[in-house]
């Protein structure tokens, strides 16, 4: 078995992955070459942080993601990931929905979603893995939504290989919204690192109601006599090292907006859980992240017009992802060359990113539809944000966990699999290598403990019935 104590992990230089590891190892700051955010705060006044993480990220030629320049993932590029570190992680994943299609929808065919790809390295850890299970032959389509045209490439070339060995259809869409529904196939959708990278918005409860901190771009604070220096700090985080200590020497303030707008009060009373937090506090909340959330919801749960058996048989889904089952205040960063660095310091070159709320998450997939009909009917709803719902009905999901990354993937056999793989190996050094990886996924220090595995499964299971390996976890709809 693999013992996940973290004093027999090997340390490995520039392979670091992208939780905040709780130190800003070192603080570097780079003269901006992409200038857009510069602009647009200059021309038109400050700009809300998601605003600021979508054009650094998604700009179409300078986002992070969407210019090849960037080297992005590996040893080489700025972090690393779960299915890059070891093959064990994209296996046990394929797993997991393996035995959740043999319990509950033997011999439909299937289809594979992932949310944001990468390289491609866990669909084809899973692909393979489903290959060696003789189940390849089930899957139709593998949709993958991604909205880089470099990364669509990395992909492509790396997905190719099973697309003519098993006559599957690979399909990219720009968004979530472009998945078809498909209420006879049954869908896996998962997620690795994906909600982290949707753009967050910051808002602060004051005694007016929720105002926005937004990022200035001037220099001058009595010019902006609407605003002033954001500096209260959140009741609800961990001690960040990242953004709101920015020193002078930065290009970019962030500034408290003295008046709340629409889409802070929207945000702020969008979870009942925010109308508690004393005055003062501070949560990053993603509507995006909601939105997409409740769509795999609705993927997942299907529609009430949908015949019983379809409803027990539509999909399930794993969400993974760093982040807990709360709102986070300052956990907005940026990663640069395996570092944590600025992140106003270099736009569009660095990665930006924000623990998930996973809380949240399950939030938006369930009480779908109640949703509906309170919608529908008028009746009034002040906690859920109508302009986030659609308007078909469809039943909510239901969700498991989170769960840490080290409960998920001891409890699906990954000493078992490090055994059989070392059994293989041609190697002392291979061997090490095989037990090293894993013991980095699951060590309680780091990787382990910071990322969490929500399980979606479509309802509702029997009284009684758990959903392997959330276990401890209380059903949470
Ligand atoms: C941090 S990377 C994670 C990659 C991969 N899942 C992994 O774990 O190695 C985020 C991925 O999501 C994609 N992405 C970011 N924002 C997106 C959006 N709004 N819609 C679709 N894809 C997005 C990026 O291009 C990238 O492929």
């Amino acid at each position: 078995m693999v013992d996940p104590s973290p004093s027999s992990v090997t340390p490995v230089e520039k392979n670091h992955s992208r939780y905040n590891q709780g130190v800003l190892s070192q603080r570097i700051f780079f003269p901006p070459t992409f200038n857009r955010p510069t602009r647009i705060a200059k021309a038109n006044g400050p700009i809300s942080f998601a605003h600021y993480m979508h054009l650094c990220l998604s700009h179409p030629t300078e986002g992070y993601y969407m210019n090849p320049s960037n080297a992005v993932f590996g040893s080489k590029g700025d972090f690393i990931t779960s299915p890059d570190i070891s093959q064990l992680f994209g296996e046990l994943v394929a797993v997991w929905f393996m035995s959740r299609y043999l319990e509950a929808a033997r011999d439909k065919a299937m289809r594979l979603v992932e949310l944001g790809p990468g390289r491609g390295t866990l669909m084809d850890d899973m692909l393979r893995t489903l290959s060696q299970l003789r189940s390849l032959d089930k899957v139709k389509h593998v949709h993958l939504v991604e909205t880089s045209s470099a990364l669509r490439k990395t992909q492509e070339q790396r997905l190719r290989f099973w697309a003519e060995k098993s006559h599957l259809k690979l399909v990219w869409h720009d968004s979530i919204d472009d998945i078809p529904a498909a209420e006879d196939t049954y869908t896996m959708l998962v997620a690795h690192e994906f909600f982290d990278a949707l753009p967050v918005h910051l808002i602060e409860k004051t005694h007016q109601g929720w105002n926005e901190v937004l990022i200035s771009s001037a220099p001058d604070l009595a010019a902006k006599n609407v605003l002033r220096p954001s500096s209260s700090s959140s009741a609800l985080d961990l001690p960040s090292p990242a953004v709101l200590s920015s020193p002078s020497t930065s290009h970019f303030r962030p500034v408290l907006s003295e008046t709340s707008s629409p889409i802070s009060t929207l945000l702020g009373s969008s979870s009942s859980r925010f109308l508690s937090l004393p005055i003062g506090s501070r949560i990053e909340v993603s509507p995006v992240g909601y939105r997409i959330a409740r769509k795999v919801g609705k993927l997942i749960g299907g529609r009430p017009d949908s015949d019983e058996e379809g409803r027990k048989e539509l999909g399930s889904a794993l969400i993974i992802d760093y982040g807990g089952d709360r709102a986070y205040g300052n956990s907005f960063r940026a990663f640069k060359d395996h570092k944590i660095v600025d992140p106003f310091h270099r736009p569009g070159q660095c990665d930006l990113t924000a623990n998930v709320d996973f809380a949240y998450l399950k939030e938006a997939m369930t009480d779908l539809l109640s949703a509906h009909f309170v919608n529908t009917y008028g009746w009034s709803r002040h906690l859920a944000p109508t302009a986030f719902d659609s308007h078909l009905p469809c039943y909510s999901a239901t969700t498991y966990g989170p769960i840490t990354q080290h409960d998920f993937l001891m409890r699906m056999g990954i000493g078992k699999r490090v055994e059989d793989l070392q059994s293989k190996a041609t190697s002392e050094g291979r061997k090490t290598t095989v037990e090293n990886d894993a013991k980095r996924l699951v060590d309680l220090t780091g990787m382990g403990k910071e990322y969490k595995v929500l399980g979606v499964v479509s309802p509702p299971p029997a009284a009684g019935h758990m959903v392997w390996p959330f276990v401890e976890a209380e059903k949470t709809s």
